[in-house]
């Protein structure tokens, strides 16, 4: 390798380096032989410099040439020369020249390839993640793992400029609550004893604060056994983030400034100051869901006044029984067909919507008229219901009822969601433009109720702060409680969650017994955590902003996979290393394990 070791990257020669001699090694991207004249694309990270081969090369580099196959590993040796007038590419940083090569070596060879590793044509899924390696050399996927280091270096930058230290935590421990099912890992020393991954490094962040590191950051790995999704990963990078003597307003505060400076650093854009702010309340009232994407408006809208005086059943029965009745009105969409509108009452059912009412608003000579659907019951409103919805001419109006009216709200809110999709209302601007918009989620729920088992359990994790007003009637009524909890959402998806921290044993102890945990069991799980709290831990607060979903929302991917360099599959599977595999008998025993199956 000595003597061809590279002096420049592919990425770095122009015009003011020619006449010099120099030495590339990179891949062979396009190949062309133009009548004994060879032309190489050579690549690497840098970017690609053409390498040209021809009757003065020499028959020894003309030789090596000929054998030359796409993403064949070289070395190149020349002289760097411009191109002539006419063959420039004004494209790409090196496009004015060309390395006229005096030798050729190859550093080794490259079999058929299982797909082209071509941009526009790229193979399905399963094959790009078994040969991931090579789909990581495309051009995008450079361009995605160079965009998630510059995320990660200007949130350390950030993090460290405000005076936070990066403590790694372990991640053999005692199982933390995160709501998802835990990866166990066998003990071997302790035979029958399990280590759990950390969902999150939760509970070692809280005791970081009761250690005195009153600013902690760590890009932490996390590890969570659920069903995957577009935005979810088995395993997962968090930004985690944790501070003593802190209000909420700290920590949005700080989060905010985080933002701008990571948006900043990588794709040089200026966010607002400060972020928009709703209650859940409003989100799910107005949006139907806790992650409103805020590109585009179409709120859901109160109809229950006029689907009270209305003679419909599905409508008037929802008000009797304490439900709601919610209308979502789309602009310029008279010609939807009625196939159109079945699909969003499909997307409607889905969350457990009994149906998807609708009508339109026709325009007849000046004034408005509803027509089809349940226009019948209404017509006699026709001017008050489009004054109330500022409905026009050509607006289609889409009405859910429930007896619960959460369901009514969250079933038109999906239907919200598809239609901003549909109706292209989340495209990039004309102009190529992303547009990111951030809203704060505040002072959710702090318990939710498990339908399935049949009791309380914790909305974000056990170790939020109940808001103080609370404080005397937890018990009571859990459901009312709102918590000190904060989610920070982005283009419709949750980006970070967190919140202030219960520090008081007592409160932690109540929290816990609303969970259903028995003293002893809270003992048992979390009393390394509890037991810190008795020896004057600090006031604290936090919050994680998950690092592959930013990465994936500021280059606009769908799928978190791209974003991540060696991701699983869809059933949690490693197509590459073929993980998870089966455990061999000598370690089965040594962890005195025997399978079942
Ligand atoms: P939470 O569980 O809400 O909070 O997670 C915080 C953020 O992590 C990201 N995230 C994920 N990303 C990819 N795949 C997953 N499976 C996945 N799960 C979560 C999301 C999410 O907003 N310890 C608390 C934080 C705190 O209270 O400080 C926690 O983990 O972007
Ligand atoms: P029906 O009277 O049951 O035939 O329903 C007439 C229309 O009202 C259909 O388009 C149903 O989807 C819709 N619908 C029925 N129940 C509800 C409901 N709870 N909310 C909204 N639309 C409903």
């Amino acid at each position: 390798m000595e003597q061809y070791k590279r002096d420049h990257t592919c990425g770095e020669l122009n015009a003011e380096n020619s006449g010099k001699a120099v030495t590339l090694n990179g891949w062979v991207g396009k190949l062309r032989n133009l009548g004994g004249i060879f032309f190489i694309d050579l690549r690497d990270r840098y970017g690609i410099t053409q390498i040209v081969v021809d009757e003065d090369s020499g028959s020894a580099a003309r030789s090596v040439a000929e054998t030359l196959r796409n993403e064949y590993c070289i070395a190149v040796q020349g002289t760097v020369r411009e191109r002539p007038e006419g063959m420039r590419n004004a494209g790409i940083p090196t496009g004015g020249i060309e390395v006229h090569a005096s030798q050729l070596a190859v550093l080794n060879r490259c079999d058929v390839l299982p797909f082209q590793l071509d941009d526009d044509a790229p193979a399905k899924e399963e094959l790009r993640l078994k040969y991931r390696y090579l789909d990581l050399r495309r051009a995008k996927p450079q361009r995605l793992i160079k965009l998630r280091n510059d995320v990660s270096f200007a949130a350390r930058e950030f993090m460290q400029s405000e005076n936070f230290y990066e403590i790694e935590t372990p991640t053999l421990i005692k199982s933390t609550p995160e709501g998802a099912r835990d990866y166990l890992v066998p003990s071997r020393l302790h035979a029958g004893n399990f280590y759990a991954l950390p969902q999150s490094p939760q509970l070692y962040k809280q005791l970081l604060m009761a250690a005195g590191f009153d600013k902690y950051f760590q890009i932490a790995r996390c590890y969570r056994d659920e069903d995957a999704r577009g935005d979810r990963q088995p395993e997962f990078t968090q930004i985690d983030i944790e501070m003593s003597f802190v209000s909420r307003e700290d920590v949005l505060n700080l989060t905010e400034r985080l933002m701008a400076h990571i948006f900043n650093k990588t794709l040089r854009l200026e966010l607002p100051a400060k972020f928009r702010r709703i209650t859940y309340a409003e989100a799910i009232e107005t949006y139907g869901t806790d992650k409103p994407d805020l590109r585009f408006a179409l709120p859901l809208q109160d109809f229950s006044t006029f689907a009270a005086a209305s003679g419909f059943r599905a409508f008037t029965s929802a008000l009797e029984e304490g439900g709601a009745v919610k209308a979502l009105v789309v602009p310029d969409a008279a010609v939807y067909s009625r196939k159109q509108i079945e699909e969003l009452e499909s997307c409607a059912k889905i969350y457990k919507a009994k149906g998807l009412a609708w009508m339109k608003v026709a325009g007849v000579e000046g004034s408005v008229k509803l027509e089809g659907g349940v226009s019948k019951f209404f017509e006699s409103k026709t001017a008050e219901i489009c004054a109330a919805l500022d409905a026009k001419a050509g607006s289609l109006i889409l009405i859910c009822a429930d007896a619960r009216s959460k369901t009514a709200c969250i079933s038109l809110g999906a239907v919200r969601s598809k239609l901003g999709k549909d109706l292209g209302l989340t495209d990039t601007l004309a102009d190529g433009q992303q547009r990111f918009e951030f809203v704060w989620v505040l002072d959710f729920p702090l318990f939710e109720w498990n339908e399935d088992e049949g009791r309380w359990e914790a909305a974000h994790h056990l170790f939020s702060y109940p808001q103080e007003r609370y404080h005397a009637a937890l018990e009571s009524d859990p459901g009312a409680v709102l918590g000190d909890l904060y989610d920070l959402v982005l283009n419709g998806y949750e980006l970070a969650s967190g919140s202030i921290r219960i520090h008081d044993p007592e409160l932690q102890k109540r929290v816990f017994a609303i969970a259903g945990f028995s003293e002893e069991e809270a003992e048992r799980r979390f009393g390394f955590l509890t037991g810190a709290f008795r020896y004057g831990a600090p006031p604290h607060g936090g919050i994680a902003p998950g690092l592959d979903r930013l990465v994936m929302l500021m280059a606009d991917e769908k799928s978190i996979k791209e974003v991540i360099a060696f991701p699983k599959n869809s059933f949690a599977q490693g197509l590459m290393d073929g993980s998870p595999s089966p455990a061999e008998k000598k370690q089965l025993d040594e962890l005195n394990l025997t399978v079942n199956r």
